[in-house]
């Protein structure tokens, strides 16, 4: 049975907080809320659900997002038409990154914050993520486009950083030309 997870909002304390490493083993609780979190993400995702369950779509969390404040991040990223690939990520670290820096023409969401929010978001197009899958395994994951923000977003989280922190207040959007608009 599907059950709607409760998504902090951003004046909560959670998301401003720099989250602690996450312990091995992962508690049953913890992997418990990892795949109610994978399952949220899909059905907010899928339009049938989306609407059934009144959900906002997103494609990743944090687990702040969720008021626990450990470095655990999840993303569902909608790769071909209704197809999804789940990355669940253990104290992630980005190791490295292109020069290039991209942002999402369309600005950025969260499920944390309820209202529009206008600017540009520079991100870098290529990212190589570091850390551990939930059983303690060493991976890593090379992202690029709207998987490279998206892990650039969600790892924010984690140090209490929300998206719009870095949209410059003195020019929130860029020129095509500037940065590449995705
Ligand atoms: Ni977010």
């Amino acid at each position: 049975m599907f059950k709607k997870l409760d998504i902090l909002d951003e004046k909560d304390k959670h998301l401003r907080m720099k989250s602690v490493d996450a312990e091995f083993p992962l508690s049953k609780d913890e992997k418990k809320l990892i795949q109610r979190i994978i399952d949220h993400l899909t059905y907010s995702q899928i339009e049938e659900y989306e609407k059934k369950y009144d959900l906002r779509p997103g494609m990743g969390l944090a687990f702040p997002q969720i008021g626990i404040n450990k470095r655990i991040i999840v993303i569902v990223h909608e790769y071909e038409d209704g197809k999804f690939d789940n990355y669940v990520v253990i104290n992630p670290k980005i190791i490295s990154n292109s020069e290039e820096i991209i942002a999402a023409e369309a600005g950025e969401g969260c499920l944390s914050v309820n209202r529009e929010v206008e600017g540009h978001v520079p991100r870098y197009a290529r990212v190589t993520i570091e850390g551990y899958d939930e059983d303690g395994n060493l991976i890593q994951i090379r992202a690029r486009e709207d998987l490279s923000i998206a892990f650039q977003h969600e790892i924010d989280h984690l140090d209490g950083i929300l998206f719009y922190d870095r949209i410059d207040k003195n020019k929130p959007f860029y020129n095509e030309g500037e940065i590449r608009l995705i």
